[in-house]
């Protein structure tokens, strides 16, 4: 493969065909030492000829990666230019220089991206890649919703289709939820927000806020299996652990829990407090990530598998930098609308670290919007 010109498909090999030469030894060899934790020397022979290839398509195609925390290892530190949570990769797509974005994340990531760079062309590997708060609502259900409530403000996550979004007044992520609720209902001059489609996501973020709230019946498929039962066991069995949860869990499983926030708050607070044990209440790809940044902190992985981040792999990025596939386009009218959403939330000022939830609080009333 050496001197091989990927400009020309007929000479890019299909995935399997790529081999752990001595080149690509010499090339990336030297990252295996960043992941030899989390993967395994049985991995690394099948992963290295494609993250090999994958940094050559790269810059053969001016391309930039971003990679969300729930990539895993591999991927997140052997071939991702950005990483982060949400709002870091939403904020990154806006200001991209690369003429092509691949999102390793979910098809929300990738629209989102499209959205904000409509002149540049996102790819994603896999175009099922979804979310279960994504397809929990419709851009119909967001008119609904508008029309039997006309004067309070539309809070939507970033987990949302571009229709979604553009139905909405503003978007937030878990990383600025409560200071985008807060910022729009004294913005619009009222004392209640809708915030959809996570319950249990605007049920926290009720419990950090004196702003009620009205929600819609979506939650994360995989925040929300964990039970407070499990956060119990989990302490009884670690009582010298940290445990951290993501704000898409049950208000219940957070009220137990040490710190809650975005991934980028978690992977903040372990490596600015570098606990001796870290219990990360998310998605399985998260603790290996932060455990790669933190060798000397002891992960216990309780964790849950998104099978839809899951379907983005080495072999579907390298796919979809030799082929350039598969293109993620958004109905141009859509688009400007749901930019700006996302705009109103990006103008928001920045927080240098991302903000945490208070643990511990007690439950407050989310009716959902009756529509
Ligand atoms: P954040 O990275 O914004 O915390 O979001 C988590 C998530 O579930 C994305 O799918
Ligand atoms: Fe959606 Fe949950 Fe998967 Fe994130 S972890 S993509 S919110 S299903």
């Amino acid at each position: 493969m050496d001197g091989m010109n990927f400009s020309d498909k007929n000479q890019c090999p299909e995935a399997d065909a790529l081999v752990y030469d001595d080149g690509v030894k010499a090339r990336v060899d030297h990252l295996y030492e960043r992941v030899k934790d989390v993967v395994t020397p049985m991995e690394w022979p099948k992963f290295a000829p494609l993250v090999d290839a994958i940094l050559r398509l790269k810059q053969e195609r001016g391309a930039t990666i971003l990679a969300h925390n729930y990539m895993t290892p591999e991927i997140f530190n052997c071939v991702g230019d950005i990483t982060g949570d949400s709002l870091k990769l939403a904020q990154v797509a806006a200001e991209a220089d690369e003429d092509i974005i691949l999102q390793a994340g979910v098809h929300f990531m990738a629209e989102t991206a499209k959205i904000l760079s409509p002149n540049k062309t996102v790819l994603i590997p896999d175009m099922d890649a979804g979310c279960s708060l994504a397809s929990s609502i419709t851009g119909e259900d967001v008119q609904r919703i508008k029309a039997a409530y006309p004067d309070l403000p539309i809070v939507t996550y970033v987990n949302t289709s571009a229709d979604v979004k553009a139905w909405s007044d503003i978007c937030c992520t878990s990383s600025n939820a409560v200071q985008v609720v807060e910022s729009v209902a004294r913005q619009w001059g009222v004392d209640t927000v809708i915030m959809i489609p996570d319950e249990y996501l605007a049920k926290n973020v009720a419990a950090q806020t004196d702003i009620k709230i009205l929600t819609w019946k979506g939650s994360c498929e995989v925040h929300e299996m964990f039970t407070p039962q499990d956060i119990d066991d989990l302490r009884a069995a670690h009582p010298d652990a940290v445990i951290l949860t993501h704000p898409e869990c049950p208000p219940e499983v957070m009220a137990r829990a040490d710190f809650a926030g975005s991934t980028g708050a978690m992977a903040g607070y372990v490596k600015d407090k570098s606990p001796a044990k870290a219990i990360l209440i998310t998605e399985c790809s998260m603790s290996d990530n932060v455990a790669v940044e933190n060798p000397d902190v002891d992960f216990v992985k309780p964790c849950n598998l998104c099978p839809h981040m899951k379907r983005i792999t080495l072999t579907g990025i390298y796919e979809a930098l030799r082929d350039l596939k598969h293109e993620v386009e958004v109905d141009p009218v859509i688009a400007q609308k749901a930019r700006a959403s996302l705009q109103a939330m990006l103008d928001l000022p920045k927080a240098t670290t991302p903000p945490s939830f208070e643990t511990g609080k007690d439950a407050v009333a989310v009716p959902y919007v009756a529509v």
